[in-house]
């Protein structure tokens, strides 16, 4: 708005003037017919609607300004209103909301404030409202908490009263336009090319892998690289909540979980999905986050011809991992004890990847860890690689090496079955330089 307004009065003006012709659109839309129509027709008879009522409007005199309120009123009735721009930022990761006058967002790791404002909470849950219904979901005092996904990939979560106290909250995780991919994981530092061949030669041989981490610490991007490794014959089935994953290969079945309707009917969980996939004769199952009774039916598929498959879990140590897999797979309401758990873990799991959003906001892999058995009730899992920070650098980002740590994962020999032969020296115990460019030439390592 600055680039047009400049004086404070003029700016008020124009919200108020903004908020009134807004608020007659509003009066004059025939729901039912949006509907039916594309963006493009829509904003097309919005802007006829817009410039009507501005016909009697003397305060605006300018071209730019009409067009910008146009422009602006229209967002505001089709779209996200005042975060609209952030919503298109490629730079934007994470946009947040705590109540009217607080919006956050997230650029390379870093929490930022913006200046963007609702009216008030009412103009807020006006918006959200807007997105559920879109998603065909609800929001209101009996039903304050919805996860939905927007029609451009993005995930919303949202909370309003009386849940929220201080206004509503709204944690939205934009969908990239593209997303990362093995060469940017290296190039951000989020590990090292060795580390990279490892775990795309574990992809290929068929290890069953753990992506395990904190919110937003990277395990979906990491899951969506990792899967670009599975060899293009092998038929792959996704699982999700929300479908992030953009998978290369064309042989893909794609399913995702349906919530509950209004009336509490037709939900479809992810454990549905599972059993269902193991009726499509899958090579490879995905899934996209393990967070239930489904831990349970996931391990069993692991084990029962479907190596190789893929899934996240929250966890903040490889170790933790397994044991939230144990209390996951409790949730079953399967009555198993807890060894026979802890065998399944242990002999369906063989890799487990810690991602990690270090302080500074950089996103790395802190732990690749195989998973060799179980001893007593303890795993017997050791560390592969591995990323050790030994302080920060002035901009508060950490400074650390990535390394081995001396020990030849067992999983070799399995690697080794499928033709694929690593360097010795990637498991030796030294430190992972990137001055190694032999290694680039003779591997091939981004294949
Ligand atoms: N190594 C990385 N370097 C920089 N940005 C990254 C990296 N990995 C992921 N990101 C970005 O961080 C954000 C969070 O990543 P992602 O969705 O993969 O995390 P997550 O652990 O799956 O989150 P959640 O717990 O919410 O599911 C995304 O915007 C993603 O593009
Ligand atoms: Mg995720």
């Amino acid at each position: 708005m600055e680039a047009v307004i400049d004086s404070q009065k003029s700016v008020d003006e124009f919200n108020r003037l903004k908020k009134q012709i807004h608020q007659k659109l509003v009066s004059r839309l025939n729901l039912a017919r949006i509907n039916t129509m594309d963006d493009f027709e829509i904003r097309r008879e919005l802007r006829l609607g817009i410039n009507e009522l501005l016909r009697n409007e003397r305060n605006l005199v300018t071209k730019e300004e009409r067009e910008q309120l146009c422009e602006e009123i229209i967002d505001e009735t089709l779209g996200l209103g005042p975060i609209e721009s952030l919503m298109s930022d490629s730079t934007v990761s994470d946009v947040l909301i705590n109540g009217p006058n607080n919006v956050y967002v997230e650029r390379k790791g870093k929490l930022e404030k913006t200046n963007v404002r609702f009216h008030d909470n009412e103009h807020l849950i006006e918006i959200i409202k807007r997105v559920a219904s879109r998603m065909g979901r609800r929001l209101d005092e009996s039903c304050p908490m919805v996860d939905a996904r927007m029609s451009n990939g993005s995930r919303v979560n949202a909370v309003i009263n009386p849940l929220a106290i201080d206004g509503a909250l709204v944690s939205i995780r934009l969908f990239p336009a593209s997303p990362l991919e093995a060469s940017d994981l290296i190039t951000k530092s989020a590990l090292m090319p060795q580390m990279m061949h490892f775990l795309g030669a574990c992809v290929k041989a068929g290890m069953n892998i753990l992506v395990s981490g904190g919110t937003g610490s990277g395990k979906t991007t990491l899951l969506n690289v990792l899967s670009s490794f599975i060899p293009k014959d092998q038929r792959i089935t996704t699982i999700e909540d929300a479908a992030e994953l953009r998978l290369q290969q064309e042989h893909v079945a794609r399913m995702e979980t349906r919530p509950a309707n209004l009336e509490g009917k037709g939900e479809v969980t992810t454990r549905d999905l599972i059993k269902n996939a193991l009726r499509m004769r899958p090579d490879r199952i995905i899934v996209g986050e393990c967070r239930g009774g489904e831990a349970f039916d996931m391990l069993q598929a692991m084990m029962t011809g479907h190596e190789g498959s893929l899934a996240t879990i929250h966890a903040n140590h490889a170790r933790d991992a397994l044991s939230r897999l144990e209390m996951l797979v409790g949730m079953s309401g399967m009555d198993l004890p807890l060894w026979f758990i802890q065998k399944q873990i242990a002999s369906a799991i063989n890799i487990v990847v810690q991602c990690r959003r270090l302080k500074g906001g950089q996103r790395k892999v802190v732990q690749i860890s195989e998973v060799v058995g179980i001893d007593n009730g303890n795993y017997m899992m050791h560390d592969v690689m591995s990323f050790e920070q030994r302080g920060v650098n002035d901009q508060g980002n950490p400074i650390g090496d990535f390394r081995s740590h001396g020990i030849m994962p067992h999983c070799l020999d399995k690697l080794r079955e499928s033709g694929i032969e690593l360097p010795t020296s990637y498991f030796d115990g030294r430190v992972f330089t990137l001055e190694r460019p032999e290694i680039n030439r003779r591997q091939g390592i981004l294949t």
